[in-house]
């Protein structure tokens, strides 16, 4: 199944490579696209390995990836929870919850002791893909948190009666790398890195780097980069290319041989609160999330 590189219109060639993983060709990440077989099914559950969904930046692709990974992954037969940790709670909404409705998120679990969170984590109607839901009350929790003991280490204290009934919990950031999105590099086991194939794409990435250097220093010695991931791609211009080339430059074996393209797929599965992989079973970029999905198991970053 092929990336989606042409559209009506396109005065483009398709990129060779882009198409077909594993034949040898040069992927669009400027290097051989290897293949990434199926993996083989788990045999028991648990514990869950924690990935945050981290960049500063808005809009890069970060709920959109944490949606669609944690579909594809559950498609493979991974139990898998996604924490919405964005107080506009757009990981909630699209999946079909409507976050201000609810009494409890995330954000009880943190400021007050007396909730268990399996009553707050909501099932979907993906199976084997729940939700811990956010909603605007997660603004707050910033500034509440400041003076707990021990503030960078709440969410992994939350997350802890629930990671051995999961393979994967990802962890949607919110733009900022404030002491929430501390507490999420502070819970995980790795960080994924979405990058839009965008000018000044690479902005802003140093301080983000250094972030997690001092998490990993002081907070969380396990803690490693799983992977950047080039989202928003666009085969036909020259300009995408030479973003996700510049990105390979830089961080090497880090960048994920798979890229995702920017379609209009993707909002419109937002809008049915649906991940692409339902939505849109069949499209290159349900795809996409799938040979994700794949590519990280085969590189150890889930099980
Ligand atoms: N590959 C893609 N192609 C086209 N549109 C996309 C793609 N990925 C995401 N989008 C759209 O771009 C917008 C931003 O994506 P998304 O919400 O996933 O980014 P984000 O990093 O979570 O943003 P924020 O920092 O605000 O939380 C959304 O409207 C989404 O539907
Ligand atoms: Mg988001």
């Amino acid at each position: 199944m092929g990336f989606e590189t042409t559209s009506p219109g396109a005065t483009h060639e398709r990129l060779p490579g882009t198409e077909t993983a594993g034949d040898g060709s040069i992927g669009p990440t400027g290097r051989p696209m290897p293949s990434f077989g199926e993996p083989p099914l788990l045999g028991s559950h648990g514990p869950a390995r924690v990935i945050a969904m981290c960049n500063q930046k808005g809009g890069v692709g970060k709920t959109t990836t944490t949606i669609n990974l944690g579909a594809a992954l559950a498609e493979l037969g991974r139990r898998v929870l996604l924490v919405d940790f964005d107080p506009q709670g757009a990981l909630s909404v699209g999946l079909g919850i409507r976050p201000n409705d609810l009494d409890l998120t995330v954000y009880n679990l943190l400021v007050e002791r007396d909730h268990d969170i399996r009553d707050v984590i909501q099932t979907t109607r993906t199976r084997d893909l729940d939700l811990l839901p956010a909603n605007i009350d997660l603004s707050a929790a910033e500034v509440q948190l400041v003076g707990e003991v021990a503030r960078e280490m709440v969410l992994a204290r939350v997350l802890r009666p629930v990671v051995d009934d999961y393979d994967v919990i990802l962890i949607d950031c919110q733009p900022s790398l404030g002491l929430l999105t501390v507490n999420a590099l502070t819970a995980a086991h790795g960080v994924l890195i979405p990058l839009e194939c965008e000018f000044f794409a690479m902005r802003g990435v140093a301080l983000l780097v250094e972030t997690i250097d001092k998490v990993t220093d002081r907070l969380n010695p396990r803690l490693q980069i799983d992977g950047i991931l080039a989202t928003m791609y666009d085969g036909r211009t020259l300009h995408s290319r030479e973003v996700v080339r510049s990105v390979v430059d830089h961080f090497q074996d880090r960048v994920f041989h798979t890229v995702i393209t920017r379609t209009v797929k993707f909002p419109d599965a937002t809008l049915a609160a649906e991940p692409i992989t339902t939505y849109a079973p069949s499209h290159g970029a349900a795809e996409a999330y799938r040979q994700l999905a794949r590519e990280l198991i085969s590189r150890g970053g889930a099980p």
